[in-house]
């Protein structure tokens, strides 16, 4: 398996970022089952308690980007441990939606700035010129993932929610 990057998360776990595949398809639908409540909702900024067959298919199945981040074994397959997607914003060619989860073991020790990295290099080699997010205001991790991906040229917080606009290029 060729990788984009791997690292090391601030715990010790050895990890990897690579192009999602098409296998990866059950084990990241089992995978949005586990995590927490709060993480779905900080993902979707809605109560998610499934995924529906709309969620699934701009997930899985529409174009644009989309990298994982893996737990690599050599005896075994790797373990999927967190997504990133750029999906491209209709009407706006060169600008693509930046999404992102991590399991909720792993928050909060580098498993998102590997998946950002990865998914930005990526992102650059696609033509895409910028990436928009939308989060909760006070969601800061996905903030401070989207300011470190380049210049941000728009950051706007209105009724609880944060749209922030970067070009990447
Ligand atoms: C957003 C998410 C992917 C970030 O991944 P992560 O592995 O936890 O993040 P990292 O450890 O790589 O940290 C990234 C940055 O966020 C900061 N950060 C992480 N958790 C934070 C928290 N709870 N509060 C404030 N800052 C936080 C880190 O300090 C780091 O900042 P830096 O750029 O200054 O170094 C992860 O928290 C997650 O899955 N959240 C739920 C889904 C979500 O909110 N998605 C975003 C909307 S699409």
């Amino acid at each position: 398996m060729t990788y984009l990057s791997e690292g090391v998360l601030s715990h010790g776990l050895r990890v990897a970022v690579r192009p999602m595949s098409p296998d990866d398809r059950a084990e990241l639908q089992a995978g949005f089952q586990q995590l927490s409540e709060d993480t779905k909702y900080r993902r979707f900024m809605c109560s998610k308690p499934r995924l529906t067959s709309a969620d699934a298919h701009l997930l899985f199945d529409c174009e644009g980007l989309a990298v994982v981040l893996v737990w690599p074994r050599t005896s075994c397959d790797d373990v999927v441990l967190g997504i990133a997607h750029a999906i491209p914003v209709p009407g706006q060619p060169g600008t693509a939606e930046f999404c992102v989860v991590v399991a909720d073991e792993i928050q909060g020790r580098g498993a998102g700035h590997l998946l950002t990295d990865a998914l930005v290099q990526q992102a650059r080699l696609e033509g895409i010129e910028y990436l928009t997010g939308y989060m909760f205001a006070s969601n800061k991790a996905p903030a401070r993932l989207l300011a470190g991906a380049g210049e941000v040229i728009e950051d706007r917080i209105e009724a609880g929610a944060r749209e922030m606009k970067v070009r990447i290029s």
